[in-house]
């Protein structure tokens, strides 16, 4: 049997914090702290608490080179077959079970392309059932004015510089229709929850926001797309899967895009009500739950680390990619009399589930939503100009 260590794990060394009652009843201040490592490997869905038998060997083990197991010292084997079962250490020819599964993942992620660090960021933040709101509020950081008093003075909202010479003042303009679109943009967070979208409008959006208007054929199967945003590479590696919940002559459920195409491929519908759904894949953001289309933006980092192979700065390209998406359709919505948001605190891993995406291939950067506003606000938006309320 031949071994090596998997491509890429990162050792955190972290405390657990515990309520001791024992230890408060002796006289304790009631908390225990346990030191311990954490092995965090972007192809297993959970860190693995490594004890320093299992740190020292996993140290050793070559993430390239195969060794034969049998060549390891002989109190090293059981240390060795608990790195094999947790998948930080896998095998060359695995014959079935957990260790198959292990090295097929890291035989994946080594197929990926993706520079170290940036699978390690991607896979940690992902988060599962969370609830967005539970954390602000027991800190007393909901609603917003508790920020100041919770978290002290912020730093200034405007860096001046001091330098070399006097300001130069610059014009101001009368303002263009385009200048009116961008002071009419307000993160929505008061969906009406009665009004439907026409079909017509959903078109649109997506047409606007993520259809290809052009394409340029480099060779018979590599094509580059054109698109309203700018791309890292052209390569345009984010598309849209949509959860529709109110759109005329679109029944609900989840959808993929085809931005070429045009159209609207059906999925599997979930196995819950759309609209708990959408409150779970929001984390509880029930301001965004209720929008009636939301718009999970998902990059094949396959096409983008094709090109940007190991690149440090490939993922930071993807994510850019995904904040110009979202502000063509907060723009494009804005124009067409719609509200839109865009969200980062999301259940990232209920939504792979939902929409049955392999996160090592298809990762989710942002959701976002659109549709009409309500009359009466309940959420409290953002809008000091008064242009939208
Ligand atoms: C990357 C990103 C993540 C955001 N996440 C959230 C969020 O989780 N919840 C929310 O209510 N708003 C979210 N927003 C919206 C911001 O709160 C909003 O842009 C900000 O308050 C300014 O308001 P405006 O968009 O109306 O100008 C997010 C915006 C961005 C760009």
């Amino acid at each position: 049997m031949r071994v090596r260590r998997c491509a890429v794990v990162y050792l955190e060394p972290r405390e657990q914090v515990e309520f001791d009652l024992e230890g408060l009843l002796s006289g304790g201040n009631g908390v225990r702290r346990t030191a311990e490592w954490a092995a965090h490997a972007p192809h297993l869905a959970q860190p693995v608490v490594l004890d320093e038998g299992q740190r020292d060997l996993l140290g050793t083990l070559s993430p390239e080179a195969w060794a034969d197991a049998t060549a390891f010292a002989s109190g090293q084997g059981s240390v060795l077959e608990s790195l094999l079962d947790a998948g930080l250490a896998v095998m060359e020819a695995p014959d079935g079970g957990s260790r198959a599964v292990h090295a097929q993942r890291d035989a994946q992620l080594r197929a990926g392309h993706w520079w170290a660090p940036a699978a390690m960021l991607h896979g940690a933040a992902r988060w599962q059932g969370r609830d967005a709101l539970a954390a602000p509020e027991a800190a007393g950081l909901a609603p917003a004015d508790g920020l100041r008093r919770e978290l002290g003075v912020p730093p200034p909202a405007v860096a001046r510089r001091g330098g070399h010479g006097p300001q130069l003042p610059l014009p101001r303009s009368e303002g263009t229709e385009f200048d009116a679109l961008l002071l009419r943009r307000a993160t929505c967070r008061n969906f009406d929850q009665e009004r439907a979208l026409p079909r017509e409008l959903l078109a649109r959006m997506l047409e606007r926001v993520f259809a290809a208007h052009g394409s340029w054929q480099a060779d018979d199967d590599t094509v580059f797309l054109k698109k309203g945003s700018p791309s890292g590479g052209s390569l345009h590696p984010t598309g849209a899967y949509l959860l529709v919940q109110r759109v005329e002559g679109v029944p609900p459920g989840l959808y993929h895009y085809h931005p070429v195409d045009h159209a609207l491929q059906p999925l599997p519908a979930p196995g819950e009500a759309l609209d708990a759904l959408a409150m779970r894949l929001l984390a509880g953001q029930h301001w965004f739950a209720d929008a009636p289309v939301l718009v999970v933006m998902a990059t094949r980092f396959a096409r983008c680390f094709w090109k940007y192979r190991q690149h440090p700065k490939a993922y930071r390209a993807v994510i850019m990619d995904a904040g110009h998406l979202s502000q063509t359709l907060y723009l494009a919505a804005t124009d067409l009399g719609l509200g839109a948001f865009v969200t980062c605190a999301v259940n990232e891993i209920d939504i792979e589930q939902a929409f049955g995406l392999d996160p090592l291939e298809e990762g989710v950067v942002a959701v976002s939503g659109f549709g009409w506003r309500a009359g009466q606000m309940r959420n409290a938006e953002f809008d000091p100009v008064g242009r939208v309320w």
